[in-house]
């Protein structure tokens, strides 16, 4: 397993032929599946729900499946998704009123739990949930659409998750979503991210064997520059 993971996000992808592209995706070196679920309610947009998710999997992808819920209420819908093969499931916290008890729902269905920040969303909300947490998912766009532009003040918000997560003791991973580019993933990566979704950036490029390896570059470049900045621990 790649200690940096690479998510594209199928919201970019040709939705006629899904099930080839996620699969040519993941051969060209990804390793997660974004799925981008909206109701239409909780952002203003509507996309796909559990069916797609159990199509992924009967068309045999094994690759983890990461659903971003975008989906208010929350709760009924997290079942549906663990029972046709979610791997992560994340919830933004102002779209359940007991945050708890949905992560909770998350992690007794045998699901990694993830929670989503919007750009202007303080980390505050993960301060009582960490032990239950597996992903920390900062949106670096507000939520509803793909192919929006990277808000760079997220990089300093990265900064200080990661240093949540590091002083945290817990094993949770720190994703970024929303403007990832090749021009940026390095800044992304020397922030603290170590999990990275990208649609357009991706999905909009003709060979994804290439633009995933020099993704990969970039990523490990920047998390490099991150580490030479880490004052050395005796
Ligand atoms: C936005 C979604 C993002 C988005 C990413 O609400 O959560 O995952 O699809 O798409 P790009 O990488 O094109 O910004
Ligand atoms: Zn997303």
């Amino acid at each position: 397993m790649n200690n940096f993971l690479i998510a594209p996000s199928i919201l970019a992808a040709d939705f006629a032929r899904l099930g080839d592209e996620a699969e040519k995706i993941l051969l060209a070196g990804a390793d997660v599946i974004h799925m981008d679920v909206m109701d239409n309610h909780y952002v203003p947009n509507l996309t796909m729900g559990p069916m797609v998710c159990k199509a992924l999997r009967d068309f045999g992808v094994s690759a983890p499946i990461d659903v971003h819920l975008m989906v208010s209420p929350v709760d009924r819908i997290i079942t549906d998704f663990a029972e046709a093969g979610a791997d992560y499931i994340s919830v933004h916290p102002d779209a359940t009123i007991h945050l708890d008890r949905s992560l909770s729902l998350i992690k007794s269905l045998g699901c990694k739990a993830g929670l989503v920040f919007n750009p202007a969303t303080p980390l505050d909300a993960c301060q009582y949930v960490l032990d239950k947490l597996d992903l920390i998912l900062l949106m670096s766009v507000n939520p509803g659409f793909g192919g929006q532009v990277f808000i760079p003040t997220v990089l300093d918000k990265l900064k200080t998750a990661r240093n949540i997560i590091d002083n945290s003791g817990f094993d949770i991973r720190l994703e970024i979503d929303g403007g990832v580019k090749l021009s940026n993933i390095a800044d992304i990566a020397s922030a603290g991210a170590d999990m990275f979704v990208a649609g357009t950036a991706l999905f909009d490029e003709d060979d994804y064997f290439k633009a995933i390896t020099q993704f990969r570059e970039q990523i490990e470049k920047g998390a490099h520059q991150s580490l030479s900045k880490k004052p050395f621990k005796q």
